[in-house]
């Protein structure tokens, strides 16, 4: 039985549901792809940080050249988040030719063009699946199953925070301040909640869902942005009496080759199939010339639905490399 050893860049929560996944599901990996995967260093800052997981100690690290220079490392994923030193690490790695698994939304909507070029010149893979809708295979599915259509309209409830904030405020009637304060005492919305609840998050994954969808690169500042701060328990109830719910919505649409991309609270009817996306749940509703109509629902978010998408892009790798 082959090997195919990994470098982690990362453990915080999608780091740990990788970990996770790789040790609980080691059979079907095996089965899925041939070989065993094998986790043989970790990046993290903090070598003394008390963490809940059980990876050995030896396997941790606060030097990515450790991981660079490791030639029997084929594979990198990147789950430590930020532009930078991320963006640097994943350049590196692909000039020596290694293969990119990659959860970092912010970064892919910003600097997505130079990394697949690079992908592309170093002749490496690129996969990003956890960076849209956490958990739910949507651009997979978009790439590989749906690569016979032109996409002409793709819809998302991408935010997992906003949702249940909606949700919540639609169900108790309470405002949007207190709804955000009990989701920060839980620990489902940050501490500084601007990337979404201000709508740059949905912008960010609507980005990386558009390019993939209309073939083209989508500039993030071209997208129109409205986040969910001004909605009213008032508005939402208005809404529900003229049969709409209100929901933060990342659109795109292709109208021959004119393609438009916002993100803003939407009035949806209540027979859409959206309008019942509740709580933290994510779904992308996709139209294409072929198909139709298709909607994808699950967990946006979460060591585990996360962690599910990176191992299924490390397995996709590992299956599709040359060697
Ligand atoms: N959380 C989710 O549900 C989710 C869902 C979809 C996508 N994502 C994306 O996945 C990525 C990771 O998210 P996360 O929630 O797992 O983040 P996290 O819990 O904050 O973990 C980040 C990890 O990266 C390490 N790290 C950060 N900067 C570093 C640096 N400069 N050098 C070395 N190590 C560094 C941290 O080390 P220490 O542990 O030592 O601090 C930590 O282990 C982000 O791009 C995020 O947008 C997350």
């Amino acid at each position: 039985m082959g090997k195919v050893k990994i470098g982690l860049l990362g453990m915080g929560t999608v780091g740990t549901g990788v970990w996770d996944i790789l040790k609980i599901n080691k059979d079907e990996v095996l089965r899925n792809c041939g070989y065993e995967i094998e986790v043989s260093k970790i990046l993290v800052n903090d070598l003394d940080k008390e963490r809940n997981v059980d990876a050995p100690t030896s396997l941790y690290t606060d030097d990515f050249n450790e991981i660079l220079e490791d030639d029997e490392i084929e594979i990198v994923v990147e789950v430590m988040g930020g532009i930078e030193p991320a963006k640097e690490y994943i350049l590196k790695s692909m000039a020596k030719k290694k293969h990119i698994v990659s959860a970092n939304k912010a970064l892919i909507a910003n600097h997505g063009k130079e990394i697949f070029e690079k992908a592309q010149l170093e002749n490496v893979m690129f996969l990003y699946e956890a960076s849209v809708a956490g958990g739910v295979p949507v651009l997979s599915t978009i790439r590989e199953s749906l690569a016979g259509n032109k996409v002409e309209e793709v819809m998302g409830i991408v935010n997992g925070t906003t949702n249940y904030i909606l949700t919540k405020m639609a169900k108790d009637g309470v405002d949007f301040n207190s709804v955000l304060k009990e989701a920060q005492d839980k620990g489902y919305a940050e501490l500084d909640p601007t990337a979404d609840v201000e709508g740059y998050d949905a912008a960010h994954k609507l980005a990386i869902l558009g390019s993939l969808s209309f073939g083209t690169n989508i500039d993030l500042a071209s997208i129109y942005r409205e986040g969910i701060t001004k909605i009213t328990p008032i508005d939402i109830e208005y809404a529900k009496e003229l049969g709409y719910a209100i929901k933060l919505l990342a659109i795109g649409k292709d109208r021959d080759g004119d393609i438009e991309m916002r993100v803003h609270p939407t009035f949806i009817p209540l027979d859409h199939p959206l309008s019942s996306v509740g709580d933290a749940f994510n779904a992308v509703f996709l139209k294409g010339n072929a198909v139709g109509d298709l909607m994808f629902y699950g967990k946006g978010a979460g060591d585990m639905p996360t962690g599910s998408a990176v191992v299924g892009d490390i397995i996709d790798i590992i299956k599709n490399r040359s060697s």
